[in-house]
């Protein structure tokens, strides 16, 4: 006989849910800025920036100073534990750049993917041991809501049932963990979208894996008003010849969403994935404007579809510090319009914001 025990007192729910919501609030979403070393000598080197410490600073520092209209369209950053303890120049933690300015601060706390023997390369995400007392540790240090990132894969034995249930389990166990010490959980399921795979058949795994996330979830007790989701958007995958329209991948992600995530989820936060940067701001408008019931916040937690062109106007000069800021700014502001379903694409493809950010097999 199921029997509920206490897990969370109603002060503990409301803070958790409070904070939850001032993430994301309307026309905010997240800046995923959780890189972890290893990702950010990636995106350095492909600048010809040396992946230093002090770099990483600097280069952060850009995104977390850009201007004052940031926290009209952000409501959480995502911070790597290295990042978190980081200072402005003149000595301000970023920490309390972001809070100054009434954004909620997020930490990275899983540490990578790992195999999952007898699979076809399928894995989980290990960080349980010593989880709690992390969380409480960053607790105090300023941080609010966490993300941990579980990676799927679609192919013709891909997602295998051990894969799915393995992920769910893991999710659901962290997410246990993090409200336990008063951090709202960003529950991160994705799905690669490596493969030639169709829409339809992302949709389906798609309803799948989250099926089985919010059945870990119920099963583990998680207070699902004082969490987020994190999902990949359903689109075909990287290599499938077909071209699917922006309303059709709005209506194949809104569908997979309503057949599997409660309404007491407050937002969902999608990871931009490898889209280029208009690509991921105009499918989250055409997922917005979709004319389906949709009773969640419906916007964005984009690592690389927001920061690719600020990047490369940055190219690690001094002098470029003004137009890196700028296109971090343009990127946030029309996907703050577009998780309002109010971003107005001009139809001329702006070069860099078109291009593709596939990785294969993308790590984080
Ligand atoms: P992308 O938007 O670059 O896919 O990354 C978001 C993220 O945080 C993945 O965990």
């Amino acid at each position: 006989m199921t029997y509920q025990f206490h897990a969370l007192t109603p002060a503990q729910k409301k803070e958790l849910s409070d904070i939850a919501l001032k993430i994301t609030s309307p026309g905010k979403g997240i800046l995923a800025a959780d890189e972890s070393v290893g990702s950010m000598a990636k995106r350095l080197n492909q600048i010809g920036v040396e992946n230093t410490e002090e770099n990483r600073r600097i280069y952060r520092q850009i995104l977390l100073t850009a201007d004052d209209r940031i926290k009209s369209f952000i409501g959480g950053v995502i911070f790597f534990h290295e990042t978190l303890y980081q200072s402005t120049d003149d000595g301000t933690p970023f920490v309390n750049v972001i809070k100054d300015q009434d954004i909620v601060v997020g930490i990275k706390v899983d540490k990578g993917v790992v195999p999952l023997a007898g699979t076809n390369g399928e894995t989980t995400t290990q960080g349980l041991d010593g989880l709690s007392e992390r969380c409480a540790q960053y607790k105090k240090d300023g941080a609010d809501f966490a993300k941990w990132r579980c990676v799927l894969k679609i192919s013709d034995t891909t997602p295998s049932s051990l894969a799915i249930a393995e992920n769910a389990n893991v999710l659901a166990r962290y997410a246990s963990i993090c409200q336990q010490n008063g951090i709202v959980p960003i529950v991160e399921p994705e799905i690669l979208p490596d493969g030639d795979h169709d829409l339809k058949r992302c949709q389906y795994i798609t309803e799948k894996v989250l099926g089985a996330v919010y059945k870990a979830l119920s099963d583990h007790h998680i207070y699902l008003e004082g969490t987020l989701l994190k999902p990949n958007m359903v689109t075909a995958g990287h290599a499938c010849p077909t071209k699917y329209s922006p309303e059709e991948v709005a209506i194949s992600t809104v569908t997979a969403l309503r057949r599997t995530v409660p309404p007491a989820v407050p937002g969902v936060t999608f990871l931009s994935g490898g889209q280029s940067e208009e690509e991921a701001t105009i499918h989250l408008n055409a997922i917005n404007k979709c004319p389906l019931p949709k009773p969640w916040a419906l916007t964005f937690s984009f690592g690389r579809a927001l920061q690719a062109s600020a990047l490369n106007a940055w190219h690690g000069e001094q002098d470029n510090l003004q137009a890196a800021q700028d296109e971090f700014m343009k990127r946030a502001e029309v996907n703050s319009l577009a998780s309002l379903g109010q971003y107005e694409t001009s139809g001329e493809s702006d070069g860099a914001a078109s291009q593709s950010l596939y990785v294969e097999n993308h790590a984080y």
